[in-house]
């Protein structure tokens, strides 16, 4: 059978967001990044000069603010519009101070909690491709087909480097390398919900290969799957 509801999960800029949305338009389902929603909170904080620190501030802020997921209202590339407090914030959310900041965020307990609610009331209706770092193993165990993307590193920093290169934002490349390394380190090794593969999701490495050949194997995979 078609999977219906498909995890992908993976380290920073491991392209889940670019294959996840590539997919989930071949299929006509729904795509939703996870990560967005960490990243709205932490860039909210941030406005409102919330201290990272302050647990109990940055859960409060995660449980209350107003922030909503529209369909892109401009074209510049976006993949869709976040506004928080009715501003729109879509591209504060890739600021570097987020990236900075969004695994301390991430790493909450109650700061999960309100996130993934309403990450798996949304997952559960199905036709859904959802990519974050916990989707396979916390959110939607349960999902049709698991995807784990990964790749070096030293890839993964090239790709971000571009990324932010081509916004006019430069910085060194050894420096975001840093930036991947601490967020993973974080993210992996934080005590509720870390990264890591859930042990029936499939391992996708993607060094060394373009997009379109990512989003072919996953095709296949997926084309595997409907004729079991
Ligand atoms: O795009 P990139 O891979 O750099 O990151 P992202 O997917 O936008 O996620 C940003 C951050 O949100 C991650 O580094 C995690 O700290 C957090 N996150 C999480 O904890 N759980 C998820 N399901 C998704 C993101």
């Amino acid at each position: 059978m078609l999977p219906s509801t498909i995890a992908i999960d993976g380290p920073a800029a491991s392209g889940k967001s670019t294959i996840g949305a590539a997919v989930a338009e071949k299929l006509g389902y729904l795509y939703f990044d996870t990560g967005v929603m960490y990243r709205a909170v932490t860039c909210v904080a941030l406005f409102r000069s919330i201290p990272i620190e302050n647990e109990n501030a940055v859960t409060a802020l995660a449980e209350n603010a107003q922030i909503d997921f529209l369909k892109p209202t401009a074209n510049d590339g976006r993949q869709y519009t976040i506004l928080a407090d009715g501003k729109d914030i879509t591209w504060d959310i890739r600021s570097r101070a987020v990236d900075a900041n969004v695994s301390l965020v991430s790493a909450y307990a109650g700061v999960r909690r309100a996130m993934t609610q309403q990450q798996r009331r949304i997952g559960l209706q199905g036709r859904v491709v959802m990519v974050g770092r916990d989707i396979g193993t916390v959110v939607l165990p349960e999902a049709d087909l698991k995807i784990y993307l990964d790749a070096s590193e030293e890839e993964r920093a090239r790709r971000r480097h571009r990324e932010r290169v081509a916004r006019g934002e430069p910085v060194e490349f050894e420096v975001v390398r840093q930036e991947i390394r601490k967020r993973d380190q974080i993210d992996s090794s934080r005590a509720v919900a870390p990264l890591k593969q859930a042990d029936d999701a499939i391992y996708l490495d993607s060094t060394g290969q373009d997009v379109p050949d990512v989003i072919v194997r996953v095709m296949q995979l997926i084309d595997a799957q409907r004729r079991k």
